[in-house]
């Protein structure tokens, strides 16, 4: 079965010139589906089957310096959105905006892609996660459409730092979010690889993979994509 492969570019790469060299070298016939998330500035003009944006502000319009509203990314033809990272709750973002964002997403049809497992460290066992997981999720999915949204677990000790979780306990998880919200989606991230990727992709209920590091080398995203 196909899964959802999601590049995280991040602040990545310093140039226009190199963000499209590198969205050109992605396989536009993966074995799975993919959608890249370029830097906000570089959107419009990034060409790729799917493209996603990093975040969004809630608001539609008006005087709100710096933002991104859901419907300017709509007007791009932006299908995809990522809220709630962990590198944007460790500046301040809340479940509530993740919430508010959520929303105002849907309403623009973009489908959501929140972030959740901060806060959560490599010694919590599975249930102090899901206890961690399920206080963010109460809030984030509030009155907010469950079966439209994808959720990505990301251990944020996992996050850029060459560790991982294992795959059983990423499916344990990913069974606990499914079932208890009606999610149908859930992504992994957290130094997924070229050489990690497949065991969480044969996890029956790991719906596919957030991937920030190793989506910009183009040789092993598109190894991942390919499995
Ligand atoms: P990483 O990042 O693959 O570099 O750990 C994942 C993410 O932050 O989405």
């Amino acid at each position: 079965m196909k899964k959802l492969i999601i590049a995280n570019w991040k602040l990545n790469p310093s140039t226009l010139k190199d963000a499209q060299a590198l969205a050109a070298s992605i396989s536009v016939k993966a074995k799975n589906k993919v959608v890249l998330c370029p830097p906000t500035i570089y959107l419009s003009n990034i060409q790729y089957p799917n493209i996603g944006a990093q975040d969004c502000f809630w608001q539609e319009k008006g005087a709100f310096t710096g933002q991104v509203s859901a419907l300017q990314l709509k007007d791009l033809k932006i299908k995809y959105c990522i809220i709630g990272h962990s590198e944007r709750r460790a500046v301040g973002d809340t479940d509530e905006m993740v919430n508010a964002k959520a929303k105002a997403l849907l309403a623009q049809n973009i489908i959501p892609v929140i972030c959740i497992g901060f806060g959560t460290t490599v010694e919590h066992d599975d249930l102090e996660v899901t206890d961690i997981l399920k206080s963010q999720l109460d809030v984030d999915l509030a009155g907010v459409d469950k079966s439209k949204v994808i959720v990505a677990y990301e251990p944020v000790w996992a996050i850029g730092t060459g560790k991982n979780a294992t795959s059983e306990h990423v499916e344990k998880i990913s069974i606990f979010i499914k079932t208890k919200y009606g999610v149908p989606i859930v992504l992994y991230g957290g130094s997924a690889n070229a050489a990690n990727a497949k065991e969480f992709l044969e996890q029956q209920n790991v719906g596919g993979l957030l991937v920030g590091g190793a989506s910009l080398n183009a040789t092993d995203f598109n190894k991942i994509i390919n499995l």
